[in-house]
C-alpha cells in the first residue's frame, strides 16, 4: 500500500486526482488537506467532500488551510473551472463538514503518527495545488519531515507556462510558498518531484470514454469522473480532456510512468513578466559557475520531463470506472 496525503484546490482536475486516490486499492489516502486556489477556500473544501462522498470515501478526513498566499494577492480561476470551481456540474453539494483541525494540524497529526507508529513509515505528500499549506507546514512543525517520503508537487514548468507566458498556475499563485518549499525541503532532507506542465497535459481522456463512464455509471463516482472530462470537452471545444492533477497522482502511483531528470530548480519571486517561474537550470555543463553571478545552484530535484501518457489516462479510467489497481 502506497500511505498518501493530497493538498488540493479542488477544481476540476483536482477532483479527477481525488477519485483516483479514493478508488485506488493500492492506495492509502490518509488525508486531503485543502487550499485556496482554483476556487476559494470554503467551494474548495465543499468540492473536495463532495468527490469522497461519490466514492463513499467519508472515513477520509479532509482539513480547511491556507485561505490565500503568503503575499500574493488570490486570483482564482473559477473563469476555467466553473462558478463553484468543479464545473458547475448537475451533482448534488455534500453536506458533511471538514475535519475539525486546521490543515496544518491535520497534516502533523498524519505525518507524526506514521512516524512514530509500531511500524514506522513515510507518507508520499502530493500537492496539486499552490504549496501555501505546504510551505506552512514545513516551518511551523519541521518535526513532521520525519513522516514524509516525499514531496510529490504539480506546478512549475521546465517551458512554457499557463497562469502567464512564465509561469504556472500553482507556482504562480503563491510563489513565496513554492520557494519556502523548495529550501525548507533541502534543509529537512525531503525528496522532492516536480510534475509539471511539459507533462501535465499529455495523459488525456477523449470524450467517447466520458461518455461511456457516465452511461455505465451514471451517479456513481465513473458518472462524476465522466462529467468532469466531458466540461472540459465542451469548455475547450475538444475530444478529449487532460486529467490534469490526476496525472501527478498516477506518478506516486507508477513511477516508471515518468521520465525525470535531476535538476536545480530556482523560484523567480520578481519580475514584470517572470514573476512565478520555475527556472529549471538545464545547463549540462560542469562549467565555471564561479562566473555565473548566481553562483552555486540549489540542490537537485526530480524534475519530470516526459510521461506515458496513455499508460496513465487508461491508468485514471480503469480506476475510477472499476475500482481497481
Ligand atoms: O496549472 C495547473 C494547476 O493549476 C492544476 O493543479 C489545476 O488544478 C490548477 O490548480
Ligand atoms: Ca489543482
Amino acid at each position: 500500500m502506497l500511505p498518501l496525503v493530497l493538498d488540493v484546490d479542488t477544481g476540476v482536475d483536482d477532483a479527477c486526482a481525488l477519485l483516483l486516490a479514493a478508488r485506488h486499492p493500492g492506495v492509502d489516502l490518509r488525508g486531503v488537506t485543502c487550499v485556496g486556489g482554483n476556487a476559494p477556500l470554503e467551494a474548495v473544501v465543499t468540492n473536495t467532500l463532495t468527490v469522497l462522498d461519490a466514492c463513499g470515501r467519508e472515513d477520509v478526513p479532509v482539513a480547511a488551510g491556507a485561505h490565500r498566499p503568503l503575499l500574493a494577492e488570490p486570483h482564482d480561476a473559477r473563469h476555467v473551472h466553473g462558478r463553484d470551481g468543479m464545473g458547475d456540474l448537475d451533482w448534488p453539494k455534500s453536506t458533511r463538514q471538514p475535519d475539525a483541525r486546521h490543515a496544518l494540524e491535520l497534516l502533523r497529526d498524519l505525518l507524526l503518527e506514521a512516524a512514530e507508529g509500531p511500524d514506522p513509515e513515510r507518507i508520499t505528500l502530493v500537492t496539486l495545488a499552490p504549496m501555501t499549506n505546504a510551505a506552512l507546514l514545513l516551518r511551523t512543525y519541521p518535526q513532521a519531515a520525519r513522516g514524509l517520503r516525499e514531496i510529490l508537487f504539480m506546478g512549475g514548468a521546465a517551458n512554457v507556462g499557463n497562469a502567464t507566458a512564465s509561469a504556472e498556475f500553482n507556482v504562480f499563485h503563491d510563489p513565496e510558498a513554492a520557494a519556502v518549499v523548495l529550501q525548507a525541503t533541502t534543509e529537512l532532507g525531503i525528496p522532492v518531484t516536480m510534475y509539471g506542465l511539459d507533462v501535465f497535459y499529455e495523459p488525456r481522456v477523449t470524450r467517447q470514454f466520458a461518455e461511456a463512464m457516465i452511461a455505465t455509471d451514471d451517479r456513481g463516482p465513473a458518472g462524476l469522473g465522466g462529467r468532469l472530462i466531458r466540461y472540459q470537452c465542451e469548455r475547450f471545444h475538444s475530444d478529449a480532456a487532460t486529467i490534469g492533477d490526476a496525472g501527478a497522482v498516477c506518478a506516486a502511483i507508477d513511477r516508471a510512468g515518468i521520465t525525470t531528470r535531476s535538476l536545480p530548480v530556482r523560484i523567480e519571486l520578481s519580475g514584470d513578466y517572470s514573476r512565478g517561474r520555475t527556472i529549471v537550470d538545464r545547463r549540462d555543463w560542469s562549467g565555471d559557475l564561479t562566473h555565473d553571478p548566481h553562483g552555486s545552484p540549489p540542490d537537485p530535484i526530480e524534475v519530470a520531463l516526459d510521461v506515458q501518457a496513455g499508460r496513465f489516462a487508461a491508468q485514471w479510467v480503469r480506476t475510477v470506472s472499476e475500482g481497481v489497481a
